[in-house]
């Protein structure tokens, strides 16, 4: 079980929003930087460039931002693209890495004047640092605690006026009095398929590859919504033109590429592909229970839980339905498979228990 389990989170990398080393090493090069070069996104991009604007015009540090949204969609870009279009340094932690309020301080103490403080993953700071930051962010003071015990006294410190950038996947997590304290939030959410296709042209030009419009489209198309995977997906298939053919990305080499890493038309890799298979053959398209499901093809129920039924549920395959798993009309549809006549009935009836569980597809922006 635990080898099916790496060996599937090997398979996975290649449809992940998570960055892995080769991503970092790569993404540096393609991130845009300045607001007019971010893609999509138009919402957040305009209402952004307002606080930005309005900020530089009164000539103070603008409103705290917090960006919350999936891995994959941009936030580290932004808040990158922020300071930039403010002229101001960038300071970058994370939350795993304040541990202590201590570590905050050390921080936050040596920040300059209208620099932008960027706090990734901010919902995985230690709790002791949260009241420390929204002191921080009110009143830009820190109170450094000298001493122990009962002889210890909070010493005041005053800290330059900043602006902070915070970015979570989890903005749920964020304890109210936090999520207050940010003048502005933006909601990232999944691209639609012209809009990647705009980034997968656009990082093509930085790469000095020769892409097809029908090939971009392409790749777009089985990017699962994410900047991110949109652009490994043509390194992928760059490095197949290269290496395969003349060196040219077009279509029928993008298809070629993709179909050796098993991403399919709808951006479905091999264990989704796996899960639907087996909930529409083994199950008759469910209902089904997760861990029954999960059995049947080989892997922890947290892997198919964590791993791939968030993409099955938000691209309308898979429907959650309080008896089970449930396979959708699109889902056998999509897999070419015939579904039995009871099968479309059990479909219906599970979902009609639950009114308002109609699985979101990529036309109502899924979860
Ligand atoms: N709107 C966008 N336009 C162009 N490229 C983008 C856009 N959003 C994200 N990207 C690209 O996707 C990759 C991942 O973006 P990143 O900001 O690291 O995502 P996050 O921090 O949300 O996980 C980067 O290489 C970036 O260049
Ligand atoms: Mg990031």
């Amino acid at each position: 079980m635990a080898d099916h389990t790496e060996h599937a989170e090997q398979d996975r990398d290649i449809v992940s929003p998570q960055a892995d080393p080769d991503d970092r090493a790569a993404e540096g090069a393609l991130r845009p930087r300045w607001l007019a070069d971010f893609v999509g996104q138009e919402r957040v991009r305009e209402q952004l460039s307002l606080v930005l604007h309005s900020a530089q015009r009164r000539g103070r540090a603008p409103d705290h931002v917090l960006m919350s949204g999936p891995p994959g969609l941009g936030k580290t870009t932004l808040a990158m693209i922020i300071a930039a279009e403010l002229g101001a340094p960038l300071r970058i932690t994370s939350g795993p890495a304040i541990e202590r309020s201590g570590d905050l301080a050390a921080v936050l103490s040596t920040l300059h004047e209208g620099e932008v403080l960027f706090l990734d993953e901010i919902h995985r700071m230690a709790r002791p640092a949260e009241e420390m930051l929204y002191v921080a962010m009110e009143d830009y003071r820190v109170d450094v605690v000298v001493g122990k015990g009962p002889g210890a006294t909070a010493i005041p410190l005053e800290i330059a006026p900043f602006t902070l950038v915070g970015a979570t996947t989890r903005a749920g997590l964020l304890p109210a009095p936090l999520r207050d304290r940010f003048g502005f939030v933006a909601h990232m959410d999944f691209y639609r398929a012209d809009e990647l296709e705009r980034i997968v042209r656009r990082s093509a030009e930085l790469l000095g590859a020769k892409l097809d419009d029908d090939a971009a489209a392409e790749i777009a198309g089985r990017s699962r919504g994410t900047p991110r995977i949109a652009n490994r997906l043509l390194r992928r298939v760059r490095d197949y033109a290269e290496v395969r053919a003349d060196g040219r990305l077009t279509l029928a080499t993008a298809r070629a590429a993709l179909e050796l890493y098993e991403v399919d038309e709808q951006g479905l890799d091999r264990l989704d592909r796996a899960v639907l298979h087996a909930l529409l053959r083994r199950f008759r398209g469910g209902p089904v229970g997760l861990s029954t499901l999960a059995v049947s093809v080989g892997e922890e129920p947290e892997t198919v839980e964590v791993v791939a039924e968030p993409f099955l549920v938000r691209s309308g395959f898979v429907a959650r339905t309080p008896r089970g798993r449930v396979a959708t009309p699109e889902a056998w549809r999509h897999m070419g498979i015939e579904p039995p006549l009871d099968a479309a009935f059990g479909a219906a009836a599970a979902l009609a228990e639950q009114p308002g569980a109609t699985p979101p597809g990529p036309e109502n922006g899924g979860p």
